[in-house]
Order: C-alpha cells, then structure tokens, then sequence
C-alpha cells in the first residue's frame, strides 16, 4: 500500500509539532498541505516542511492529495474541520477534547461512528514508554486488582487564555485534566462514576476570565469501587511535573518524576525496585519535550493503523468518555457537591 498522505489543520503549538513529525520523522506518511487562518504562519510552515498551503480548511480536506486529515485548531473551533472531514469520508486524527460542548462533542462523535472513518483522538499519553509499558505490567497482573489512581499533572506556565477560559476551552478540568481521566480510564480498565472536584484561583492572573482556575483537585469513584485523586495547576515554575501513580492489590506502580521520567514498579516480593528508566535528562521544561516520543508514537500508531486497515485504538468513544468526567469535575467544582456520571452510546 501506499504511504498515507496527511494534511493538517491549525498550525499552533500542537499542530507544528504533529505536522513536523509526519513531515520528519513517521515512516510511511508523507506531510502533502497545511492550512491555518493565519496566513503567513501557514506558507512559513508550509515552506519549511515542503508541502501545500491551502487558506480554507475546506479546500485541506477536498485536496485528491490528502488521504487523512489531522485537525488541531483551538477546541472550539472543531466542529467544522471535523464534519467536513466525515462528509469527506477520510480518515481523522482529532485532538483532544472533540468539541467545546457536550451537544456538540455527542453530535461529532455520532456523525463520525455512522460514517464509519477510523478516528483517532489525541489523548498522546497512553503512547507515552512508561505509560505503555505501565499498561502492560497492569494488564499482566503485576500489580493485582488496581485499586487507586493518583495523577499530578503541573504546568511551568499557562497555556493559551482561549484554553483556560470555560467558555472556550474548558479550563483546567477540561483542556488540562481531560488527559488524566483518559488515562485513569485506559489504566485502571474501568470508568469513573462519580467525581467531587474544587478549583481556586490564587496565583494567575485571571485576566478577566470568569471561573478561571489555577489549581483544581478531583476525587474519582471507579464502578468497581476503586478511588482516585488528580490534581493540575498552570504555575509549576520549576519545571513540567507530570506524575502518576497505580496503587493494587499486589503492588504499587509509579511513574514519572521531576527531573526524569522513571517507572517504578514495587510489589512485596521484588520491595522497591526501579528497572525502567526512559529519559535521563535534567528538568523538563514543558509537554512538547516530556512528551515529544509520545505525539511521534501516537501519530505512527494512527498511519499504521490506515496502513493495516486496523481501526484506531483511541478514538471517539474515548474522547466522549473522558470528556464527561470533565465535565462533572467542572460541574462539581461549581456546585461543592458531588456528580455522578451517565455515559451514553459510547459504552454499549
Ligand atoms: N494532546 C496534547 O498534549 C495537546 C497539547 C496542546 C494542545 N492540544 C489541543 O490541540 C488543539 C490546538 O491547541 P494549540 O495549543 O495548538 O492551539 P494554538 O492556539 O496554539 O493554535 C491553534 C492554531 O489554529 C489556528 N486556527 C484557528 N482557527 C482556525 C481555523 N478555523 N482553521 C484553521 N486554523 C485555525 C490558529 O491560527 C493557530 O495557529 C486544541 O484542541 C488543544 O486542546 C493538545
């Protein structure tokens, strides 16, 4: 078969890099065109990776050279790229949250199921080494019955204001901690039920955004009983610190540290021990370093997937998922009270 053609749309923070790695480093996929509103940044980009620039999204997605399209404009703006991919019929690799409601995210993701285009959803850490190799060991039963779930998730600076604001971008629950709830799902093989969750701004700038929020913790109920705790915030200034721990029946794995990024797994026969070892470097400074292999696997895994015309493994209903946990952490912040979870279609 032949490599698969990729066009990507929104060329930001994330979508730089997602279009640098398809055009550099993933075998069998080729970068054919960009496009971005902004003009000037799209032809740049698209000098520099050599491939086509196209003003409408539109014109991306009907391009007979683009096989698959990747979509990382700002959250509120995917409803249209998204849709007009589907009426393409082509392949999707959305990035995370599917859309800036959950009208809309319910509506895309019906949209995208009754089309039937493999979808992949950019939820990059489950591609993360340790976190793949983390997944294994669970799956394998080195750790028993996982029983809790404990996340930080700590960034050197905010991201951009549309992505902190609630009306926009969903603030910390859901631009930030939508990553950890997709991984307390993927880790544990369980969802989360019910959540209570507080948010306080005391740091930041709140630049006028109402319900702005610099640090907010979540406390998770799985159906099966287990726990979990998460905790973001936007003003780490001492470097990107993204931990994770799975506490089971049998044993303890953690994951991930301030200066390297470890898997360390403790059970009572083996005591602490600390065979995993995947970046030796000093501080992390931020997401695009920590997780540079991540967006490369999550990216190859999509192509492979086209190449095998295998479906994807993270897609839609994943998003819809984790979207709804953040929704009720962002409802119970709100109210001081505890919200339960319905899941829709997505978990028939
Ligand atoms: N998976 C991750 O780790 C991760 C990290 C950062 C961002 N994201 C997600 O990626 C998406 C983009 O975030 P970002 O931080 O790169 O945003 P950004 O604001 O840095 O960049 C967005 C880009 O999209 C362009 N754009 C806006 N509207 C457009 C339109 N209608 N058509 C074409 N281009 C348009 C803008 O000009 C800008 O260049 C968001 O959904 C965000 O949640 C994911």
């Amino acid at each position: 078969m032949e490599d698969v053609r990729i066009g990507v749309v929104g060329l930001g923070r994330l979508g730089y890099v997602h279009a640098h790695n398809i055009a550099r480093t993933i075998e069998r996929a080729t970068l054919t065109a960009v496009c971005d509103i902004d003009e000037e940044l799209g032809k740049k980009t698209a000098g520099e990776l050599g491939c086509k620039f196209h003003k409408e999204m539109e014109k991306l997605v009907e391009d007979s050279d683009v096989d698959a399209v990747c979509v990382v404009t700002p959250t509120a703006k995917h409803v249209e790229p998204v849709t007009a991919v589907v009426q393409s019929s082509k392949p999707l690799f959305c990035e995370k949250p599917l859309a800036s409601t959950l009208e809309d995210s319910v509506k895309l993701a019906d949209l995208i199921k009754k089309s039937g285009i493999p979808c992949q959803i950019g939820f990059m850490r489950r591609y993360d080494p340790p976190c793949a190799r983390a997944k294994d060991l669970i799956t394998a039963g080195a750790i028993g019955l996982p029983t809790y779930f404990c996340g930080f998730s700590r960034d050197p600076l905010p991201p951009p204001p549309w992505a902190l604001n609630p009306a926009t971008g969903g603030g910390l629950f859901i631009d930030m901690l939508i990553h950890d709830f997709d991984l307390a799902r993927f880790l544990m093989g369980d969802d989360v039920v019910e959540v209570f969750a507080d948010e306080t701004n005391i740091v930041v700038d709140s630049q006028g955004i109402d319900r702005f929020a610099d640090n907010v913790t979540v406390n998770m109920h799985f159906r099966n009983g287990a726990l979990g705790h998460s905790h973001a915030s936007v003003h780490a200034g001492y470097g990107y610190d993204m931990r994770t721990e799975v506490y089971g029946s049998e044993g303890n794995l953690s994951l991930g540290g301030l200066s390297k990024t470890d898997l360390t797994l403790s059970t009572k026969e083996r005591g602490i021990a600390r065979p995993f070892t995947y970046q030796t470097e000093g501080r992390i400074p931020h997401f695009m370093y920590r997780f540079a292999e991540a967006y490369q696997k999550e990216m190859e895994a999509f192509v492979h997937c086209l190449l095998d015309g295998r479906a994807p493994e993270v897609n839609e209903d994943d998003a819809l998922a984790a979207y709804r946990v953040s929704l009720a952490a962002t409802e119970s912040a709100g109210t001081g009270k505890p919200v339960g979870i319905e899941y829709g279609e997505e978990k028939d």
